[in-house]
């Protein structure tokens, strides 16, 4: 397969010929939404209706045509329809779609490269079909392994929305999370750094790393049962703004895991599979955590993900029962499979950190041209820009981040709205030309929302 196989329908992109939405997104919304209900704010913000994908581009309804700068929502990383992964899926949906978690040709490839292209002995997996699930599994596995109870997780992270994810996060965000009584017992939160919001600092203001672990050793003890399983945390976090721990964070959370005996819990579901240059984000400080998640990219868009947990715990996975309807059928493994060797076959680690190390470059510069652009984050094709009304306040400028998302989708960026923090995730595939037109977008944006709030 041709690494450019996606380059012919990006051709003439962006071109969008009216206001959006056009008309026929606008019929197909209203008649929709009188039965569809509850939509997330990326589509409430900007209700238009696709119809079709190509690599890099989504078209609309109306005939408009987007340049993605989202891959869906993380999800397909290595482009809308890849042949190898599309064809990977129809060959099984034509002979074998389900086998419940019988062994098939398909699973028995995708568990030898999957334990081949990650790091140490993590090489005990089961699979699911969204990312919750296998944080729920995870869950279960952490406990089976260790028959402790307690779980600490970190603010603003996020892992799902079944009762133990949504407990392992912020609950009061009506968009997202319950409105349970309260959080399932033996569930906490800690915060974690943030460089640009630092909880805690040293002398000069710089985050002070060790004062977070400081203090997770100092909640252990007086904040819990002592019988915490795991810290689950998101390598980076992704709905939280792009957010990149400090070098040194991971590491010494290890030492600390390891010093109390408790696992080490990587969400790896929005951050890994290729996203940040890595297969695994942990990847970064050569943390290899005890238990990680997959989803999103792993199936570039077909609902497979996977948790995994290093060798020594493999039989606390068999009291934790694979079985489930659709975890692993032969279409699933065949799209991860596919997916993970379209990374391989199109040097795609290579091609997020080239494009990356752009990426970055291009928001540093506006990041020093522009007074609302606070702070730039995030690495490889997990980027973020941190808006605010003022550099030396910070305070956040969310209306500024919703008029920045809307007025570029109209200038044909499909992307992601986050508050203040204007998130990209382009398909891993894209090169710098696609990549600087898209960043050309936000900046024309941004410019002339400065512009409206008289900057
Ligand atoms: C880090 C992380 N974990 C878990 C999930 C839940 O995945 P899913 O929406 O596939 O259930 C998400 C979704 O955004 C996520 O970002």
């Amino acid at each position: 397969m041709a690494k450019d196989w996606w380059k012919k329908s990006a051709e003439g992109i962006p071109s969008v010929k009216m206001e959006l939405p056009g008309p026929e997104s606008k019929r197909m919304h209203a008649n929709t939404t009188k039965y569809f209900h509850g939509l997330s704010g990326q589509v409430k913000l900007f209700p238009i209706a696709f119809s079709e994908g190509h690599g890099i581009t989504m078209t609309d309804v109306d005939g408009n045509r987007f340049l993605d700068f989202s891959s869906g929502i993380y999800v397909t990383s290595l482009g809308h329809c890849h042949p190898k992964v599309s064809e990977a899926i129809s060959h099984w949906a034509n002979r074998l779609m389900n086998a419940h978690d019988f062994t098939t040709p398909i699973k028995e490839k995708l568990v030898e490269k999957l334990a081949d292209v990650l790091p140490g002995n993590l090489n005990a997996m089961q699979f699911y079909s969204d990312g919750t699930s296998a944080v729920e599994a995870g869950i279960r596995a952490a406990r089976a392994i260790s028959g402790k109870q307690e779980f600490i997780s970190a603010f603003r992270d996020f892992h799902g929305k079944s009762g133990h994810a949504v407990s392992l996060a912020q609950m009061h965000r009506g968009d997202v999370h319950s409105y349970g009584p309260s959080r399932a017992p033996g569930f906490y939160m800690v915060p974690r750094p943030n460089p640009y919001r630092p909880h805690f600092k040293k002398t000069d203001g710089t985050i002070d790393t060790d004062g977070y672990i400081d203090f997770y050793r100092e909640f252990i003890l007086e904040g819990t049962v002592g019988n915490v399983a795991a810290f689950v945390l998101e390598p980076i976090q992704g709905w939280g703004g792009s957010i990149v721990p400090p070098d040194d964070f991971f590491p010494k959370l290890r030492k600390l895991c390891d010093e109390k005996g408790i696992l080490l819990f990587a969400d790896e579901v929005l951050a890994g599979m290729g996203r940040t240059g890595e297969w695994m984000a942990m990847n970064h400080w050569d943390v290899i955590p005890d238990i990680i998640t997959f989803g999103k990219s792993f199936g570039n868009g077909f609902p497979v993900t996977a948790m995994i947990v290093k060798e020594e715990y493999a039989e606390a996975l068999d009291k934790i029962s694979a079985s489930s309807s659709y975890g692993g059928n032969p279409m699933a493994s065949a799209a991860a499979l596919a997916s993970i060797e379209v990374i391989e076959e199109e040097d795609i680690l290579e091609n997020v950190r080239e494009v990356g190390a752009y990426f970055q470059r291009r928001m540093k510069t506006m990041m020093d041209n522009h007074p609302i652009i606070g702070d730039i984050k995030g690495k490889g094709f997990l980027l973020g820009m941190e808006l605010v009304k003022d550099k030396s306040t910070k305070e956040p400028f969310a209306e500024a981040g919703t008029l920045v998302y809307q007025k570029a989708f109209q200038k044909g960026l499909a992307w992601i709205p986050a508050g203040n923090i204007l998130r990209m995730s382009p398909p891993l595939i894209m090169d710098e030309k696609y990549a600087s037109m898209g960043m050309d977008i936000i900046e024309e944006s941004i410019s002339e929302v400065e512009k409206d709030f008289g900057y």
